[in-house]
């Protein structure tokens, strides 16, 4: 492949540190095994069929994805794909069960209609998919709340015809504090976790995968007791909120959005060509949008679509119109999904180009 120097490379465009993103596989990938955890990485955050591939070469045993498209995406290089989302609607059934036959497809649910649905799918299609029952265990988006629901969903899922009852899942997305601070809310997780791992035990319906986790939680996972499996997403590239809460250093830091400054007409600001478009309107609770990689003193203040507003109020540094800066955002997730392609850097030469095949929600 003909690759472009950094310099050509129009503004803004995303940059993934290929060496930074090894040592972050490398470092989860021995966590896991030291920690005796299965590891399915949640590939939404990337949305690169290659990065997942390099994933299962470190030594995950399966991807997870969020919607078809990301799971015909990852397909491709995946055996055991897990749906995180419960799959509703005739649409998203008929493509997930057109995925290629050598797929162990699993999916996670918290209601009998969705289980309804997918047997229903699976029978015709001579499938059969394994059932993780979704959990709720504090963060109050989806999943069943009480040890009965999940039995009951539980004993649908092992009764019926084409699908195979293979556990819980959750999701601490609640817990989004400093990884020191995360005690508490883990031993809650623990706690809480346990009267359900009781209850299905008691009904003949042990879950032989409990699957949590995420990148907040990641190097305390092993502290969940029951906890067998983890999907963290954004720990290959990692942001500003895994910067703020610890769980990872400014040098392990490897995605960015490589910006070019535009004006630095109004005082105390220069402005750069990324904007909400490019860097997503995440907030935070330290405020603003993004940092630089290299100057974290400099945040990004302020967000229209196509403009960023760098807060010159706690530096020297004053940037020339043309200059170029990479900004870390603070959510890596959903400012990949408004990047059409990764470029690869090791320091500033440009080693490959990854489409970011999973995006948009149309078949492939
Ligand atoms: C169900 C589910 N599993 C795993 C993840 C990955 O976790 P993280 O984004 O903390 O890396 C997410 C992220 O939103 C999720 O929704």
């Amino acid at each position: 492949m003909n690759l472009p120097s950094l310099d050509s490379i129009e503004t803004p465009a995303a940059l993934v540190d290929v060496d930074r993103l090894e040592l972050n596989l490398q470092k989860a990938a021995a966590y896991v095994r030291d920690h005796g955890l299965r590891w399915r990485p949640h590939t939404k955050t990337h949305k690169v069929p290659a990065l997942a591939a390099r994933q299962l070469e470190a030594g995950a045993a399966g991807v997870t994805v969020a919607t078809p498209r990301e799971a015909e995406v990852m397909s491709a290089v995946a055996e055991d794909v897990l749906l995180a989302y419960s799959p509703v609607g005739a649409s998203k059934l008929a493509r997930l069960m057109a995925l290629p036959r050598r797929v162990r497809l699993s999916v996670a649910l918290d209601s009998h209609e969705a289980l309804a649905g997918l047997r229903e799918a699976a029978r015709a299609s001579g499938r059969t998919v394994g059932v993780l029952v979704e959990l709720e265990m504090g963060m109050r988006r989806v999943g069943l709340p009480s040890p009965e629901g999940a039995v009951a969903l539980a004993r649908d899922a092992s009764e019926s015809e084409g699908l195979d009852y293979q556990g819980v899942m959750f999701y601490p997305g609640h817990i989004r504090m400093p990884l020191k601070e995360q005690g508490p809310a883990l031993a809650e997780v623990s706690r809480r976790l346990g009267t359900f791992l009781e209850a299905l035990e008691a009904a003949g319906l042990k879950p032989g995968l409990v699957s949590g986790g995420s990148t907040p939680t990641l190097w305390r996972s092993h502290e969940v007791v029951g906890m067998n499996e983890i999907r963290p997403g954004i720990t290959p590239f990692f942001d500003r909120a895994s910067l703020w809460m610890g769980v990872c250093g400014a040098e392990e830091v490897a995605y960015s959005v490589l910006a070019t400054v535009v004006s630095t007409a109004v005082s105390g600001q220069a402005v750069i060509d990324a904007g909400s478009k490019a860097l997503a309107k995440e907030e935070l609770p330290v405020g603003g949008y993004g940092v630089l990689g290299d100057r974290p003193e400099v945040e990004v203040r302020a967000l229209s679509e196509e403009h960023g507003m760098l807060d010159l109020s706690r530096t020297t540094w004053r940037p020339r119109v043309g200059e170029r800066v990479r900004v870390v955002p603070n959510h890596v997730c959903v400012s990949v999904n408004l990047q059409d392609e990764l470029w690869a850097v090791r320091g500033e030469q440009v080693m490959g180009r990854w489409e970011v095949m999973g995006r948009g929600r149309g078949p492939v």
